[in-house]
């Protein structure tokens, strides 16, 4: 790509917010980017200098744990706070956490957050750029970024592809940015689960909806299966897990049935036994840890485009060896 007048603006919030072009413009500097963590020394100056906070407010292990190799791997200098032993157990605010860090002269803030908005709410307050790596049910675009990535790396591209988010689509940030960025990118995209976990008008977001699991496998090339998001349901939104995973898990017998190969996205973490049977998820059709490793190159994509990056200079800026 060679756009030279292209930005991503100063803050990363959601898919929503993406044109097209602004999506497979990062898909693309991630594949520039992918080679780096194939080196002996997985370190490029691209991003030398530039200072990067990681606030995590809710617990993560591969966005965290990504973020941070993305960083490092293009020689920011970090750190990661969480709200445990940080000074937000002491009641202080999230602005005032942040607009402590930026006195200390910082560039980027990647946030994850258990309330919806935190992202754009701390975007719009502070003069860095700000990542939203999750914030409660809304938006979690590098996660949407590195599956739309994964599923063009296998399947070549998104017309005329139909892919399913099956599961807890209610709580999920992931099914949210899946929806915004799939259906931006050209792909048909449905939902399936029990109605207690589907958002009521979902269907106004441009999807089909299925009933039941074996419809949404029949007409899928792909599957994106969620994790049942147990802390954030107060009350009997299924009967049990049991019960869950006869009528909605993804189970070998099940894939057996539809005619074509699917391929199965999971964001993780998984409950093994629940939305997803091991032989799935450690199966032929399995990608899931491929969307981990390309999760490192969105993320370094993303960096470097929000700090004003070229895309057409990804190439040579990664060819310089630290
Ligand atoms: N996919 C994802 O967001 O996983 P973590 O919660 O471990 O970061």
């Amino acid at each position: 790509m060679s756009d030279r007048t292209f930005s991503l603006g100063k803050d990363l919030v959601g898919l929503e917010d993406l044109s097209a072009d602004q999506i497979v413009c990062i898909l693309d500097t991630a594949e520039a980017f992918k080679e780096i963590s194939e080196r002996r020394i997985k370190k490029v100056p691209v991003l030398r200098g530039k200072t990067i906070v990681n606030l995590f407010f809710e617990p993560s292990t591969r966005t965290k744990i990504s973020f941070e190799f993305a960083e490092k791997r293009l020689s920011a200098d970090t750190v990661s706070i969480s709200s445990a032993g940080s000074s937000v157990t002491k009641g202080e605010t999230l602005v005032d956490t942040a607009r402590n860090l930026e006195a200390m002269k910082i560039n980027m803030v990647v946030i994850r957050h258990g309330s919806s908005g935190a992202a754009k709410f701390l975007g719009e307050r502070i003069p860095s750029s700000v990542i939203n790596a999750g914030d409660g049910s809304h938006e979690h675009p590098t996660q949407g970024l590195l599956d739309a990535v994964t599923i063009r790396d296998h399947l070549g591209g998104f017309d005329g592809l139909n892919v399913c988010i099956v599961g807890d689509v209610l709580h999920s940030r992931v099914a949210r940015s899946n929806i915004h960025g799939l259906l931006k990118l050209g792909a048909s995209v449905g939902v399936c689960g029990p109605y207690t976990l589907l958002p009521a008008d979902i269907e106004k977001m441009g999807v089909k909806v299925f009933h039941t699991i074996e419809e949404a496998i029949e007409w899928s090339n792909v599957l994106n299966i969620l994790r049942l998001q147990l802390e954030r349901m107060h009350s009997g939104y299924i009967p049990s897990l049991r019960e869950y995973n006869q009528k909605w898990g993804v189970s070998k017998e099940r894939l057996k049935r539809c005619s074509e190969e699917v391929l199965i996205l999971h964001p993780g973490p998984m409950n093994r036994g629940v939305e997803i049977d091991s032989d799935v998820a450690d199966g032929p059709n399995s990608v899931i840890l491929e969307q981990v490793t390309n999760g490192v190159a969105i993320r370094m994509a993303v960096l470097y485009l929000l700090s004003g990056g070229a895309p057409e200079a990804a190439e040579s800026a990664k060819g310089v060896i630290g």
